[in-house]
């Protein structure tokens, strides 16, 4: 099974990157996990010229990157901070890129890290808005988090609320049933 992780976070810290690396961490060696970071492969403002065209042909090569990326998952984890209420513009300009029928066959989980569990559960419906404009749906289970879920030690942040580590497990053992 092939997971991609998809990173809505440019921060040099994020707390999103931490529950994405607690997440991974469940799952055992025979799943191939990749992350994509648009800190590291940054994609251009979606122009909506390329609509409806095959993006294996789009010029800029982290798009196409991209675009197999997701095509090649059986697992997609959108992950994101919740920016004024809702997901942060660089993973909207990176679905924006995607069209519908393309999550067809895949799991799909919404992740998200904001303030408070309460507005990052909104971010996690926006998420869910946008992969069923998409023609898909993610998974029941969501799941939201905020900051006070986190510890920073040592410059690192780890996910350390007891609540959200099994909300994690459950779902992790949710998508390895299906696949
Ligand atoms: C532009 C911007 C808007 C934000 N809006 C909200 C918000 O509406 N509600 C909230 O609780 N936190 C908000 N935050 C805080 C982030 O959700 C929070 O810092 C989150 O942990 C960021 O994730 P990251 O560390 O992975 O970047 C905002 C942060 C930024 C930069």
């Amino acid at each position: 099974m092939e997971v991609l992780f998809i990173n809505g976070s440019l921060s040099k810290k994020s707390y999103t990157q931490a529950l994405i690396t607690y997440l991974s961490s469940l799952f055992d060696q025979t799943h191939q996990l990749r992350e994509w970071s648009f800190k590291e492969a940054p994609l251009p403002f979606m122009i909506p010229e390329f609509y409806g065209c095959d993006t294996r042909t789009h010029p800029n090569e982290n798009v196409r990157s991209f675009f197999e990326a997701v095509i090649s998952a059986n697992v997609i984890v959108l992950a994101s901070p919740t920016y004024h209420g809702t997901i942060s513009g660089v993973l909207k300009n990176a679905l924006d890129y995607l069209q519908k029928g393309i999550f067809s066959g895949k799991t799909v989980v919404a992740i998200s890290v904001g303030g408070g569990i309460r507005v990052s559960a909104q971010t996690c419906e926006a998420i869910r808005s946008v992969v069923r404009a998409l023609g898909s749906n993610c998974l029941v289970d969501a799941i939201a988090s905020g900051a006070p879920d986190f510890k920073e030690n040592e410059n690192v942040i780890n996910l350390i609320d007891p609540v959200i580590q099994s909300r994690c497990r459950a779902i992790v053992d949710e998508i390895i049933s299906r696949h």
